[in-house]
C-alpha cells in the first residue's frame, strides 16, 4: 500500500522554494538580534539552513535543472541560466565565508566575530531571497516547458 513518489522536478523547486523563502525571511529578522543575544542556538541552527536547503538546493539546479535548460533553451534562456549560476557562485562564496568565520567563533569567542556573523548572514538571506524570488518568476515557467509532464495537476 506504500506507494513510493518522487517528486517531480517543478514540484521539487516549488517545494524547496517555499521553505527557503519562509526560513530565510525568519532568519532575516532573527539574525540581527544575534549580536545582542548570549547563545549561538540561531547562528547553529543558520548553519544547519545553509546547508540543507541552499547549498543542497542549488546542487539540485545546477545539476537537473539548469543543463536541460541551457540545452533546450534559447539564447535568452541560456542568459538568464547563466546569470543564475553567477548569483549560486555569489551565494555559495557569502556562504563559504560564513563558515570560516563560524570555525574561528568556535576558536575563539569574540564579540565582532558574532557580529561579522549576523551581518553575513543577513547579506545571505537577502541575496538568496532575490534569486529565489527570481527564479520563481522566471525559472519556473521555463521548468514547465522543459520538463514536460511535470505537475500537470496538483489534485488526484
Ligand atoms: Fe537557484
Ligand atoms: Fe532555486
Amino acid at each position: 500500500m506504500t506507494q513510493q513518489i518522487k517528486p517531480d522536478a517543478l514540484t521539487r523547486m516549488m517545494t524547496e522554494h517555499g521553505q527557503i523563502t519562509e526560513k530565510a525571511a525568519f532568519f532575516r529578522q532573527a539574525l540581527p538580534v544575534i549580536k545582542m543575544g548570549k547563545n549561538h542556538d540561531q547562528i547553529n541552527s543558520f548553519a544547519a539552513f545553509l546547508n540543507e536547503f541552499i547549498v543542497s538546493h542549488f546542487k539540485y539546479e545546477e545539476d537537473a535543472i539548469f543543463p536541460r535548460i541551457l540545452e533546450r533553451g534559447d539564447g535568452q534562456d541560456i542568459d538568464f541560466i547563466r546569470s543564475l549560476k553567477a548569483d549560486h557562485v555569489r551565494i555559495l562564496a557569502l556562504v563559504e565565508d560564513f563558515f570560516v568565520k563560524l570555525d574561528e567563533l568556535l576558536v575563539q569567542e569574540n564579540p565582532s566575530l558574532i557580529e561579522s556573523l549576523s551581518a553575513k548572514g543577513v547579506e545571505i538571506v537577502t541575496q538568496t531571497l532575490q534569486h529565489a524570488q527570481t527564479e520563481d518568476e522566471r525559472l519556473i515557467p521555463l521548468v514547465r516547458i522543459h520538463f514536460p509532464g511535470t505537475m500537470t495537476s496538483g489534485t488526484p
